[in-house]
C-alpha cells in the first residue's frame, strides 16, 4: 500500500536508532513538542519492536513507522506493535506481497530507474532514494523527474540539517528522512536539549 496520504504533507522524517528502549518515549515526546509528528524507528536494534509499541502506547499524536524492513516477519510484528507504517532500504517481491496482504503502508527503497519502476507499476508513488547521497543525490533526482514524473521521494541516507533544504526544493522530493536530527550519541547520553533544537531546526524545514 502506498504511504502518500500518511506522509500528508510532513517533510521530515526523522529516523530513530534506538538502543536503549527506555529512550524511546522520551525522545518522542521531545519530537512532537519541537513540532515533528511522523518519526521512523529502525529496526537495525533489538530495541527497535519494543521503542515503536511504547510511542505508540505513550504518544498518541506521533505516528509511528518502522524503518528498515527486511524480512516478512517483521511486517506481522511492527503492525503488532501498533506502526502505521513501514520502510524498508530497497523492495522485494516477497515483501511487497506481504505488506499488501497485510494493509501495511509502506516505503519501499529504490536507487535506481528499473527498481522505481517496478515499483510505479505495483502502485507505489512514494518511494524511498536510499542511499540519498551515495546513490546520486539531487543530482539523480532532478534527472528522473521529467521520465518517471509519477514518483515522488522520500530521500534518506546521508543527508544533513545543510542538505536537506536543497533536497526539499526539488518538485519529486515529498519528504526527507534522515538520522541527524537524532544522532545516536545525543540519544544514548539522554541529551533531549540537543536533539530539541536539532529537532525544532528540521521543523522549521516544514513538519
Ligand atoms: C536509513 O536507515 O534510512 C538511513 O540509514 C538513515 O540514513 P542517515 O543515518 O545517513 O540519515
Amino acid at each position: 500500500m502506498d504511504a502518500s496520504k500518511l506522509l500528508a504533507g510532513a517533510k521530515i522524517v526523522p529516523v530513530v536508532v534506538i538502543d536503549d528502549v527506555d529512550k524511546a518515549v522520551a525522545l518522542a515526546e521531545c519530537l512532537v513538542a519541537a513540532g515533528l509528528r511522523i518519526i521512523e524507528v529502525t529496526l537495525r536494534t533489538a530495541a527497535g519492536l519494543e521503542a515503536i509499541e511504547r510511542i505508540v502506547d505513550t504518544v498518541p499524536t506521533m505516528i509511528v513507522g518502522a524503518g528498515s524492513i527486511r524480512s516478512v516477519d517483521q511486517v506481522d510484528a511492527v503492525m503488532q506493535a501498533g506502526a502505521r507504517f513501514g520502510v524498508a532500504p530497497g523492495a522485494t517481491g516477497r515483501l511487497l506481497n506481504t505488506v499488501d496482504r497485510a494493509g501495511l503502508p509502506f516505503v519501499p527503497g529504490a536507487a535506481t530507474a528499473s527498481e522505481m519502476m517496478r515499483l510505479l507499476q505495483r502502485g507505489y508513488t512514494l518511494q524511498k532514494f536510499f542511499p540519498a547521497e551515495l546513490a546520486g543525490g539531487i543530482p539523480f533526482l532532478k534527472a528522473v523527474a521529467a521520465p518517471v514524473p509519477e514518483i515522488r521521494f522520500m530521500p534518506t541516507g546521508g543527508i544533513s540539517a545543510e542538505l536537506a533544504p536543497d533536497y526539499l526544493a526539488l518538485n519529486n522530493v515529498a519528504a526527507v528522512g534522515g538520522s541527524w536530527i537524532t544522532p545516536q550519541g545525543l540519544i544514548e547520553t539522554g541529551d533531549f536539549e540537543a536533539i530539541a533544537r536539532l529537532a525544532a531546526d528540521a521543523a522549521q524545514l516544514g513538519m
